[in-house]
C-alpha cells in the first residue's frame, strides 16, 4: 500500500525561495499592505506548506459560501471550516482585484503576498450558526469570529518569511517532511492524534488501542492559539515528552506539532482536523468524545456523527471512533461502556474543573487519571502561571 494522497490529490507548496523570494520581497515594498495577526499568520503558513491542501490561498467568495453552507469547495472537495482573510472596510477600498497585496505581521515582518481574486462581505452570524452551531458570544470560536471585520479578501498566497517558533522548534515538521519520515520508517498506516490538552490516561488508552491496529502513532498536538484557560502549549509539550519517554515505544510514535489556532467548532472542526492529518500523511485519525468541543455546545458524539455523513472516498482518511474512556475500579483497567459492564459508581471520572483545582493545590490527580510524571509538570506549570 502506498502512502495516502493529500486531500485533493496534491500537496500544495506556496513557499517562495531564492531569486523568486527576493523579487517578491522587493515587490512587496511597493504593494498595498494588509496587517495580519498571529492567527492569520499561522493560517498563511499552513496553507503555504500544504497542511491545508488543496487550499492555495484564503478562500474566495464562492468557496467560502459553499463551505459555510454545504462543507464543500466549488470543485466538490470536502472542506468544513472557512479559512479566510478579514480586512477593515477602509482597507478593502485600497485593494484591487487582479493586483497583489503584501501580508505584514503585527511585528512588521513581511510574511507573504496575496493575489487578490475576490473581496466580499459576509454575514458573520450566519457563518457562526453554520460553523459553530451557535451565535453565542460566550463561545470562544464565535467570539473570535465576531471580533473580526466582516469583509474578506480571497486569493492565492505565497509565503516569503515563515513564522519562527518561540520554543520546541525541533517538533515543527511540514507535511512533506512528515510524509518523508513516515515513509523512511516504513510505516504504511499511521494514526493521527489531535489534542489541545495534556495527555491523560483516557487519551493514552485510545491512542494505544489504535496503535494495536496500525503501524504507528503521530502525536500531533495543536500549539497555535487556544483559549486562555487551556493549558499553555509549552507546558503541554513538556508533559508530552515526559509521557513519551516513560510510556511509549520510541520506534512506533512520532511527535510533531500542529501550529494552527483552535476553533472550538466541535463536529466541523473534527472533519477539518482529519483532513489536515491526511495531508501530514496519516491513514487513520482518532475521534473520541466531544472532539474539539467546548462547554455544552455539542453532543458527546456529535463530531463522530457528522464525520459519518461524509462518504469514505470523499474524506480519504479512516476515522477511528472511541467512546468516552475512563478507569474502572472493578475491571482494574481503562475501559469504555463498550468493554466494561460496571456502573458509573465504579468509574473514575474527574471534571476539568476538579483536575485544575487539584493541580493548583499541588496535588497529583490519581495515577489512574493522569500519569504522575505528567501531573508533576502540570503542577509546576500552574505554579508558574500563578506566580
Ligand atoms: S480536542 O479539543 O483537541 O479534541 P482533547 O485534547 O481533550 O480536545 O482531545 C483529544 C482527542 O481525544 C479528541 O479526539 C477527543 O475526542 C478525545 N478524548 C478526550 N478525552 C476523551 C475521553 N475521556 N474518552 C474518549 N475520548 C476522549
Amino acid at each position: 500500500m502506498s502512502q495516502i494522497l493529500p486531500h485533493g490529490g496534491e500537496l500544495v507548496n506556496r513557499l517562495a525561495t531564492g531569486e523568486q523570494r527576493e523579487a517578491f520581497l522587493n515587490e512587496a515594498k511597493s504593494l498595498t499592505t494588509i496587517v495580519i495577526n498571529n492567527w492569520t499568520v499561522s493560517d498563511l503558513d499552513l496553507i503555504a506548506v500544504g497542511a491545508f491542501s488543496p487550499l492555495k490561498g484564503f478562500m474566495n467568495e464562492d468557496d467560502y459560501r459553499l463551505v459555510v453552507e454545504h462543507m464543500r469547495l466549488v470543485d466538490g472537495t470536502v472542506w468544513s471550516i472557512p479559512i479566510t482573510l478579514a480586512v477593515e472596510e477602509a482597507k478593502a477600498t485600497e485593494l484591487q482585484i487582479g493586483a497583489r497585496a503584501a501580508l505584514i505581521g503585527e511585528n512588521g515582518i513581511t510574511y507573504g503576498i496575496i493575489d487578490v481574486e475576490s473581496i466580499y462581505n459576509v454575514d458573520q452570524k450566519e457563518e457562526a450558526i453554520s460553523v459553530f452551531k451557535t451565535e453565542d458570544r460566550e463561545h470562544p470560536g464565535v467570539q473570535k469570529l465576531l471580533a473580526r471585520p466582516s469583509t474578506y479578501v480571497g486569493g492565492a498566497v505565497t509565503i516569503l518569511n515563515r513564522p519562527e517558533p518561540e520554543k520546541f522548534g525541533e517538533f515543527y515538521f511540514d507535511p512533506a517532511e512528515t510524509r518523508r519520515i513516515f515513509a523512511e520508517k516504513g510505516w504504511k498506516t499511521v494514526v493521527g492524534f489531535q489534542t489541545r490538552n495534556p495527555v491523560h490516561r483516557a487519551h493514552e488508552y485510545i491512542q494505544k488501542t489504535a496503535m494495536e491496529i496500525v503501524d504507528a502513532l503521530f502525536l500531533n498536538p495543536l500549539v497555535g492559539e487556544t483559549k486562555s484557560d487551556d493549558v499553555p502549549a509549552n507546558v503541554r509539550m513538556k508533559s508530552y515528552l515526559a509521557l513519551l519517554e516513560n510510556y511509549y515505544p520510541v520506534d512506533r510514535v512520532f511527535m510533531g506539532v500542529f501550529p494552527a489556532a483552535m476553533r472550538y467548532a466541535g463536529p466541523r472542526e473534527a472533519i477539518f482536523h482529519a483532513i489536515v492529518r491526511k495531508n501530514y500523511g496519516c491513514s487513520h485519525f482518532i475521534v473520541g468524545r466531544d472532539h474539539a468541543g467546548v462547554g455544552d455546545y455539542y453532543g458527546t458524539y456529535e463530531a463522530q456523527e457528522l464525520l459519518k455523513t461524509i462518504p469514505t472516498e470523499d474524506l480519504g482518511i479512516t476515522p477511528l471512533y472511541f467512546e468516552h474512556s475512563f478507569y474502572c475500579k472493578t475491571c482494574g483497567n481503562m475501559a469504555t461502556t463498550k468493554t466494561c459492564p460496571h456502573g458509573k459508581e465504579d468509574h473514575l471520572t474527574l471534571s476539568g474543573t476538579k483536575v485544575r483545582a487539584l493541580l493548583r493545590d499541588g496535588i497529583c490527580p490519581p495515577a489512574e487519571f493522569s500519569r504522575p510524571e505528567v501531573a508533576q509538570i502540570l503542577i509546576e506549570g500552574m505554579a508558574q502561571k500563578q506566580g
